[in-house]
Formats: structure tokens, sequence, C-alpha cells
């Protein structure tokens, strides 16, 4: 059973006594004297529903339903008035107030306007909590189990809590920045508000004012007449998903900055400054430091998107998660297809390990969804995929001057000892990082050049290796 919390406020001793005495053993029930106190206690324990009497000494009724209503709007409230009260009665109704009753109050009339008020409280409850069973149920899979990616995803979950913080999230195409985007965004407090997407890349500088900030009607010829929302006014108590971001032209750098800096911003053709709050979560592979030095992405602007930044590896940093995302989307193809592949054979498999991702998950859906269409139930093979078998498309292949020079490389026999390979590896990549950080001055752009790394992997490497 739901236990209901009730507030009583007002400065009538017998009223106060008369709720807690009819209705104390069915509700928590809390009676205060002023709306100062009982406004006070909301703050720290929020009530359910608040029987707020209009006429109290110190901050009126009215006063404390505006303040009630515009800091917690979920919380109903029953007006207790004297008769005469007319006009403050249509007053309260109009600010938000639930249902009113008369003094004196005849009890049986005033529990079924509690009953009523409960009531809907309980089905808003039902409403929403299926609605977080709906979300939660249909979210997007994401799906990895490597240890790189855990880490990306716990820090997501911390990073989701506080749905105020900007989010950058950094990674090459296709690593899966969309979905942990979304994934930001239903995992935050505001995950029934809604997840609005700018693509950034996809539209022209001229109308990134527009679609940001909404218009006036008449803003501009060719304008509908009524105006048009803004997608910033549209993800108002959400989420706005600025994917692409490195794509902003510098003059909608600036403007988009404007609204960063205070949550403020007019529409086009508008003078009423407006205001609103949602979280910014925006995504690139592009790599925004560099093009800071390069004067092409405005660094205030970089700070204000970048408060959090969440670092996505490349799939080729991750090799464990590819059978297990590859097996998803078999599944997934399955059902979109109605094909029945049970299973990748294991050369199969063992390609897709051993194959180098440029495109990373979106390459290797599309290899799956490919074969899916094109193979022949009930096994995936190589030849479906169409990729090479392991020794011929071996991710070294495509770097043969540096593997001619690792083969001229002094290795040695194992021991019998046998041979700490990990160990040695990670010092190899540690002498190889620091070696080329020293030659670009600190760079990272340049350092990943050097060992023919992507500039992601490299950064995330090289937090991993703990190099300053
Ligand atoms: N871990 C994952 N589990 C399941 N599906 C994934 C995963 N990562 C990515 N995908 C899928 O791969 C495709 C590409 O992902 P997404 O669009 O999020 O990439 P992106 O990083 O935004 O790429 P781009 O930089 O090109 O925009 C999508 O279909 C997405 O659903
Ligand atoms: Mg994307």
């Amino acid at each position: 059973m739901i236990l209901y919390s009730i507030y009583v406020v007002d400065d009538e001793e017998a009223i106060r006594k008369g709720v807690i005495l009819s209705m104390g053993k069915d509700y928590q029930i809390k009676a205060f004297p002023t709306a100062e106190t009982a406004i006070e206690t909301i703050e720290k324990d929020p009530p359910d529903l608040v029987l707020l009497d209009i006429g109290l000494p110190g901050m009126s009724g009215i006063d404390a339903l505006k303040e009630i209503k515009t800091r917690y709007p979920d919380i109903l409230v029953i007006m207790i008035t004297a008769f005469e009260d007319v006009k403050s009665v249509i007053s309260a109704m109009k600010l938000g107030a639930y249902d009113y009753v008369v003094k004196p109050i005849q009890m049986n009339a005033f529990e079924v306007s509690i009953r009523n008020a409960l009531e809907t409280i309980r089905l808003r409850k039902e409403v929403q909590s299926l609605q977080e069973k709906y979300l939660k149920e249909n979210l997007p899979c994401f799906i990895g189990e490597s240890n790189a990616i855990q880490d990306v995803m716990d820090f997501v979950d911390n990073v989701a809590r506080s749905p105020d913080t900007p989010v950058l999230i950094l990674g090459e195409t296709g690593t899966g920045k969309e979905l942990i985007a979304s994934a930001i965004h239903y995992k935050s407090p505001n995950f029934r508000g809604p997840f609005v997407t700018l693509n950034c890349a996809a539209i022209p500088k001229e109308l990134i004012e527009s679609e940001l900030f909404g218009y006036e009607k008449g803003a501009f010829s060719g304008a509908a007449a009524s105006g048009k929302k803004g997608l910033i006014e549209q993800a108002a108590g959400g989420t706005l998903f600025l994917d692409e971001v490195g794509d902003l032209s510098i003059e909608a750098q600036a403007k988009l900055l404007r609204f960063l800096e205070d949550g403020e911003y007019y529409k086009v053709g508008g003078s009423k400054k407006l205001s609103i709050r949602t979280r910014v979560v925006s995504a690139t592979n592009k790599d925004l430091e560099g093009m800071i030095e390069e004067e092409l992405f405005r660094r205030d602007l970089y700070f204000r998107i970048a408060v959090i930044k969440v670092e996505v590896p490349s799939l080729n940093e991750r090799r464990d998660d590819i059978i297990p995302i590859a097996r998803h989307f078999l599944v997934e193809f399955n059902q979109k297809y109605c094909k029945s592949f049970i299973r990748l054979s294991p050369q199969a498999e063992d390609a897709l390990k051993n194959y180098h991702w440029k495109g990373n998950v979106r390459e290797l859906r599309n290899l799956v969804e490919r074969g899916v269409l094109t193979g022949k139930e009930p096994e995936l093979t190589l030849h479906d995929l169409g990729i090479q078998p392991v020794s011929k498309s071996s991710p070294f292949n495509s770097r043969s001057t540096i593997r001619n020079r690792q083969s001229e490389m002094p290795f040695h026999p194992i021991p019998s000892a046998g041979v700490d390979l990990p160990a040695l590896h990670e010092s190899l990549d540690k002498y190889y990082f620091r070696e080329a950080l020293k030659i670009a001055k600190g760079n990272d752009t340049k350092a990943a050049q050097l060992v023919n790394m992507n500039y992601y992997n490299f950064r995330y490497r090289r937090k991993k290796l703990q190099i300053r």
C-alpha cells in the first residue's frame, strides 16, 4: 500500500487537529500554522498533497500556492477558504489548485476531495512507473563486454546522473557515439523528457539559428505564419544532442555559445528573452583540440560543451566486443529479413576478430546485414561476409612498411621460463609513446601520427598507460 504524505497548513488549531484526528491513521500527516514553516519543510521532504488555508498570517495562501506550484508542480494543493472569499478561490484555481473546501469544514466533503486528489496522484505515479518500465525495456541495446567499453559505460552511468552537465562524446566514426548519447539521456533523471537531435553537419549554416532558436511569425519572408519552435525549446526538460558538433560553422558556434553561457536566447525576429533548461550532449569524430589550434573551433565553446568528455575506443581496440556485437546483429537482421541463421562459422568469427575495422561497429553491422541478406542459412560464412580469411586480412597487412621494419627487429627465442608478452607489449608502447610525444612536443595529434595510430586510440591508450 502506498503511504501518502499530506501537509495541512492552517492558523486555526481546530482545523489542524481535526484533520489529524480524522485522517491521521490512514495517511502521514504534518501540520503547520504558517505557510513559511510549511514551505521550509517541503524543501526537505516534499509531500504528495497540501491542504492550504487562504487566509494565513504572514505569507498568504495564494502566495504559498504560487511558490509551491512553481517549485514543485507535482504536489497537489487543496485550498481551504472562508465562504465569502470567492475571488481568491477563483485565482487559486487559475494558479493550479486541485480543489477547494469552504469553512466551516464538512469533514465528509473534505475527505472526498482528499481521496480524489490521492487517486489522481496514484494514477499519475502508476503512469510514470509504466512509462519508466517501457523506456527501460525499449532502450537501444548497447553491447559491450570488453574492459575498455565497460569502463566507458560505467563512466556514462555516473555522468548521466547529473542532468545539467554538458557532455562531449569523442570517437572514430561508427563507434557508437549516438547510441551513447541516447544512453546518457535515458539513464538521466530527465529520461521522461525529450531527446532532440541536431545534426550540425546536415543543416545549412543560414538555417541553423532558426532551427535552434525557432522564429516569431513574420520573422522573415517565407516564415510559417504561426512562427516556429526551435530545437532548444523542444528539448526543454530533456537532452539536446548536437551531433557532428565539429561541423558547426564559426557563425553558428558564436550563436550557440550565447545560449550555453546562461541558458537564455531570443527567437529569430523576437525581442523577448527566453530561457530554458536542457542538457547538451555533443559528439564528433573530429579532433576539436586540433581545430582550436587552427582557429576552426572556438575554444570558449569547446569548454562549454566539454565539461565532461567521454572517449569511445575504436573497435580495433576492443576486439573482445566484435563477436558479441556480430551475434547481436545476426539476431537483429534475422528478425528484420525473416531469416533463421543460427551462428557464424568458426572461420567467419576468426576473420572478424582479426579484421582491421575502419568503420567500426557500423562497418560490422553492414557486413552482417549483407551476409544475412545474401547468405544461406543456417550458418553465416566467411564468404557471406565478403571478407578475407585471417592470414590475408591481418590488420598488419595494410601496414607493410611498418611490418617490414618489425621483421628486421632483433627478436629473441622464448626462454624456458617463458615470456611475459603483455608486460613486454606495455613497455614497448610506453617507450614509443614517450618518444613520439617528445618529438611531437606533447601534441597528441602529431604523436599519434608518428606511431601510425588514430588520435582517439592514441589518447585512450596514453591514458591507460598513465603517460603524462
Ligand atoms: N556497442 C554497440 N552495440 C550495439 N550496436 C552498436 C554499438 N555501437 C554502435 N552500434 C550501432 O552501430 C551503428 C553506428 O553507431 P552510431 O551511429 O552510434 O555511431 P557514431 O559514433 O555516432 O558514428 P558517426 O561518427 O559516423 O556518426 C548504429 O547502428 C548503432 O546502433
Ligand atoms: Mg553519429
